[in-house]
């Protein structure tokens, strides 16, 4: 080699390094940095939760997406012919769908939104599932089922991250003593499970009642599964937690207009008294056992005793998606969202929307004056089926 060669070399290597040194610099190092740090606060939807400006609060149920770890993740119960281009994906798909067509006011997540055994990392998989109500800055609620648990977080660590994800509105517990002044900063109340909660809607702005909470929503841990007497079985939903349930009614709200407005409660575990549906005319399809508790807990009594209780959306059972009343009271299932959860093939994956909407006074907004209920497949269309009403008000607002 010439010595010109080897200097002609030299500016090369050089040119190069100084070049990658540059790209370095300016593209890369700021991702680099580890001091440098990056604090990340969680974004809050606009609160409170209220009424929109027609009159109307919706909220898309979503049950049972048992999200795994996304495009590995492969889907169940579909056709032969839609196994090999099926995965998690296709539930995203879904939820994406689902939102683009209802513009949900919230979206309640009603457990078994991750299948612990598809996982090895419980908060990705959590983002995931529920990364399209973040992207579309929906206000979002959540409770735990019974499959939550199962990889690497416990239910207490699950509803902790879940109540700080952004847009979420979901609570680890009530507050100490819901609604006292002297209840000590951040202490919750000791109750069994976690995510047991209340959130208050407000009317709609500009009317008269845009300061006052006119619909309350509920949700409950109906926990995971435990020993009875030497008896495997579901979680129920306990004493304590109808005690909170009593207490949050018995108190009313302070100075509001209505003292024990309409209320909906969300959990996953159905109660025993669903099975009792079977000899009702309910509504949609009731296609397997009712999963639930061999202990029967006081749930349905609490509601009737609360009286202001009109319906409760469950998971749990994946082809069950009916409403049927209880003693005034309907129990609606969600319907299995997922395509990792069991279902059946040829019948389609499925959502439910609750909408609750407002009565009309002279020239304001009222409070509720009718929930009604509808679900959706994920087929071409999206096929809007069993739209029903599931409570009207007997009463006349100031009209
Ligand atoms: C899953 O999504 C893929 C890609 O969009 C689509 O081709 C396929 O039909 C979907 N499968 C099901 C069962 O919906
Ligand atoms: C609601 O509260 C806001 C802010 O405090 C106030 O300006 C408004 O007049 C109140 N509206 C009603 C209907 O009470």
């Amino acid at each position: 080699m010439s010595s010109l060669t080897v200097w002609k070399h030299t500016v090369l290597y050089l040119t190069l390094i100084i070049t990658l040194l540059y790209i370095i610099e300016t593209q890369i190092s700021h991702k680099l940095h580890i001091n440098h740090n990056k604090i990340h606060l969680k974004r809050s939807p606009d609160l409170p939760l209220r009424f929109r400006d027609d009159g109307t609060f919706k909220i898309l149920q979503v049950a049972d997406m048992h999200y795994g770890m996304g495009s590995i993740t492969r889907c169940r119960d579909v056709l032969d012919s839609e196994f090999g281009y099926c995965s998690d994906l296709n539930t995203t798909q879904f939820l994406r769908r689902m939102i683009e067509a209802e513009r949900p006011d919230l979206i309640a997540f009603t457990g078994d939104t991750i299948f612990g055994a598809s996982t090895t990392d419980a908060a990705e998989s959590l983002l995931e599932a529920i990364g399209p109500a973040i992207e579309y800055g929906i206000p979002w609620a959540a409770v735990l089922g019974n499959h939550d648990q199962e990889s690497t977080m416990n239910r207490e660590e699950l509803m902790t991250f879940l109540s700080l994800m952004d847009f979420s509105v979901s609570q680890i517990n009530p507050p100490a003593e819901d609604g006292s002044d002297q209840a000590e900063r951040g202490s919750l109340r000791s109750i069994d499970g976690f995510g047991n909660y209340r959130l208050r809607v407000h009317g709609a702005p500009g009317s008269v009642l845009s300061n006052s909470s006119i619909f309350d929503l509920f949700f409950l841990d109906s926990g995971d599964r435990e020993t009875v007497e030497g008896r495997r079985t579901y979680g129920w939903i306990k004493d304590s937690q109808l005690r909170w349930l009593q207490d949050t009614s018995k108190q009313g709200h302070k100075g509001n207009f209505l003292s024990n407005p309409p209320a909906v409660a969300f959990f996953h575990i159905p109660i025993s008294e669903v099975r009792d549906l079977w000899y009702t005319p309910f509504i949609g399809q009731f296609q397997e056992g009712v999963a639930c508790s061999i202990v029967q807990s006081g749930v349905l009594k609490t509601f009737v005793s609360m009286g202001n209780v009109k319906a409760a959306f469950i998971g749990h059972d994946h082809t069950n998606d009916f409403c049927g009343n209880l003693k005034g009271v309907w129990f609606c299932y969600g319907g299995g969202f997922g395509y990792h959860a069991y279902g059946r093939p040829n019948w389609h994956r499925r959502a439910r929307v609750i909408e609750a909407k407002l009565g009309k006074g002279k020239d304001t907004w009222t409070g509720v004056e009718r929930i009604r209920t509808w679900k959706r497949l994920d087929d071409e269309d999206l096929r809007k089926i069993d739209e029903q009403i599931l409570w009207e008000a007997s009463y006349t607002f100031l009209k």
